[in-house]
């Protein structure tokens, strides 16, 4: 919980003791409302663990997949069958405008997000990032990994690691309370002391009753003050480059995203739930 000291829930910058505690409590609710933000009930936070629990099962049955020699299309179609085996939906396929046509994404090597999967086979020295997003019951979980095929480059591996740490850092501070700022800020001094950059194009999001809800989460340096609070399910899913930050969308497809200089991109996803006292990673 929020103590005294803390800053207050309302985004006043006062401290809590000298603003909304205690005999002028909170209004969760008011808040969220204000923020387009859906505060899960606990019966919708069985629904999306669950669904959260499917995605990462998925998703790691597909990194072990992730060898040498395999396409991406394999991977693809082991998500269709699992999916299928628990009587569950894949999300991404025919999500969006146009339809995304496949049911996970597989962003290699110079692909930030969004890549589809395809007949090209994993190399030797290839990075990429396999995202999941399951539907269950009509809850979403959404996850993503990063898989090193054998030995790869300085660079590869640079990425790779510096967005698990950022990940894993922003997820660390989570609590009520905590201004969503405060992520992209663990973020950026990560990755910046780190020789990377972060990408500002694409976002982390609510997720648990629709696949993109808000809040939006910002990786990047961002003024974003609103607080988080107990009951909010969202992704942080930092994309880091070698070089530039900037995307560019390829024309021929509207969704394969690249980095502008070429160099590698990568990226780790969790869905996350906000407690009462801290948070908890679903996937
Ligand atoms: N799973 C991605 C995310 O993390 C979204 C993919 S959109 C899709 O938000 F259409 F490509 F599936
Ligand atoms: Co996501
Ligand atoms: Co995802």
């Amino acid at each position: 919980m929020t103590q005294r000291n803390d800053p207050c829930w309302c985004g006043s910058s006062k401290k809590f003791k000298n603003c909304h505690w205690p005999e002028k409590p909170f209004d969760l609710l008011a808040y969220a409302k204000k923020h387009h933000i859906l505060l899960k009930t606990p019966l919708q936070i069985e629904g999306i663990r669950k669904a959260s629990k499917l995605a990462a099962f998925i998703l790691d049955i597909l990194c072990q997949e992730a060898k040498a020699g395999v396409t991406t299309d394999h991977l693809n179609a082991i998500a269709v069958r699992l999916h299928k085996e628990h009587g569950a939906i894949a999300a991404p396929l025919g999500y969006g405008e146009p339809p995304f046509p496949k049911s996970i994404c597989t962003s290699i090597n110079e692909v930030i997000c969004h890549g589809i999967p395809g007949p090209r086979a994993l190399q030797e020295g290839d990075i990429i990032n396999i995202d999941v997003t399951s539907i269950v019951d009509g809850y979403y979980g959404d996850c993503s990994r990063m898989v090193m095929i054998g030995d790869v480059s300085e660079e590869r591996r640079r990425v790779t690691e510096v967005s698990y740490e950022c990940l894993m850092r922003s997820i660390a501070i989570l609590k009520p309370g905590l201004p969503i700022k405060t992520i992209g800020d663990v973020i950026s001094d990560y990755a910046e002391s780190h020789n990377c950059s972060v990408v500002h194009q694409f976002i982390g999001h609510g997720v648990g009753v629709e696949f993109h809800e808000e809040p939006q989460i910002m990786h990047s340096r961002n003024k974003d003050k609103t607080l988080l609070l107990p009951g909010m399910t969202f992704t942080i899913e930092p994309m880091i480059n070698a070089g530039k930050a900037e995307a560019i969308v390829d024309t021929s497809d509207s969704w394969t995203a690249r980095t502008i200089d070429g160099l590698a991109s990568a990226q780790w996803e969790h869905t996350i739930l906000i407690t009462e006292s801290g948070h908890e990673i679903l996937t």
